[in-house]
């Protein structure tokens, strides 16, 4: 037989899908499984968003709509980010994508040449390592430590950079961490971003999952910094919608018409109705999400406490997203 592609047989699946499955099968066969596998709200999606879906297909929303999504859809993220962070979007400027995997995905795709180094903060999402290794990118791993509560230092990213380095990534809110930059931590990263002219991703997908501290989203620092972000968000875990699979991008028009391009050629927008969820999601007021949020700040605030009086394991305190990263040495 042919040999098959390189890239993709070296790309590692998903281990925390992996887990899931598995915990989903155990769980079929009768065994008492608690999964803390895959990062998945256990809420149902928000009945007001559902109905918004099942009138979408009732209108005979079904047909396809522009790569990048439908208008609607765009123009409410630009509103969404204008009323949050006062910052200033174009339609054009977005990308809708089939979860904000996809959107880093594509983010990955257009921006990476084979031997392209992006630095990549650990511990980290699993997704990140491999999306960058399909596009024959290069991740420049760097470990952080409790002490900096996992946060990049500007001394680390500093002495990260090299010639080839085309992109920071910066998961803020972090998933494995919680950890939350706060706005000063972000102008000094921001200032090193800037003067060495690398582009920065900054995965906000957490965002609306913070507890007791204020949020900064990076592309709010300037315009210099706003050129060079993309940043990624989505409806999945602020509004319980996981598997409608909408997420999107912000970016400067050269990188969003790129993005809209190489969706064009391959997935096409999210579905059409799951778009239009996403719309009332993006519309309705902060309530349900409110109470979530309040659920995962309560199940955080027990977990701190119970996991730090055990024996032999520890853990700091997250502010953002909901996991708990467990130091596990002793
Ligand atoms: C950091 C981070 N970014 C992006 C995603 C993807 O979210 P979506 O469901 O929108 O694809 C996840 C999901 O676990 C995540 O943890």
């Amino acid at each position: 037989m042919k040999e098959l592609s390189r890239i993709a047989s070296a790309i590692a699946p998903s281990s925390t899908l992996a887990i899931n499955a598995l915990a989903n099968q155990l769980r079929s066969e009768g065994v008492d499984v608690k999964n803390f596998g895959v990062g998945e709200p256990d809420f149902n999606t928000p009945d007001n968003i559902k109905e918004a879906g099942i009138r979408a297909i009732q209108e005979n929303k079904t047909r396809y709509t522009p790569a990048a999504g439908v208008l609607a859809l765009r123009e409410a993220v630009c509103k969404k980010l204008k009323d949050e962070f006062g910052l200033d979007y174009e339609p054009s400027q977005i990308a809708i994508a089939s979860g904000a995997k996809h959107n880093v995905y594509i983010a990955f795709a257009v921006l990476l040449n084979p031997g392209d180094e992006v630095i990549l903060p650990a511990p980290y999402w699993v997704t990140y390592a491999e999306a960058i290794k399909m596009f024959g990118g290069v991740p420049v791993v760097v470990p952080t430590t409790e002490e900096t509560e996992f946060k990049l230092t500007p001394d680390m990213l500093k002495a990260a950079i090299t010639p080839r380095t085309k992109l920071l990534l910066l998961n803020n809110p972090s998933n494995p961490t919680g950890a939350v930059y706060t706005r000063e931590e972000l102008i000094a990263l921001k200032d090193i971003i800037v003067e060495n002219d690398i582009y920065v991703m900054s995965d906000e997908i957490y965002r609306a999952l913070t507890y007791g501290v204020k949020f900064t989203s990076l592309a709010t620092l300037g315009e210099d910094i706003k050129e060079l972000t993309i940043l990624i968000n989505g409806v999945s875990k602020a509004y319980a919608m996981t598997g409608w699979r909408v997420g999107l991008a912000a970016a400067n028009p050269t990188i969003a018409k790129l993005m809209s391009n190489y969706l064009s050629h391959s997935t096409g927008a999210p579905g059409t109705m799951c778009q239009y969820a996403a719309i009332e999601a993006l519309n309705s007021p902060r309530d349900e999400c409110e109470k979530m949020r309040d659920a995962f700040d309560e199940r955080r605030r027990y977990f701190v406490d119970r996991v730090n009086r055990m024996e032999g394991v520890s853990c700091c305190e997250p502010k953002g997203a909901f996991y708990i990263f467990m130091n596990i040495k002793e």
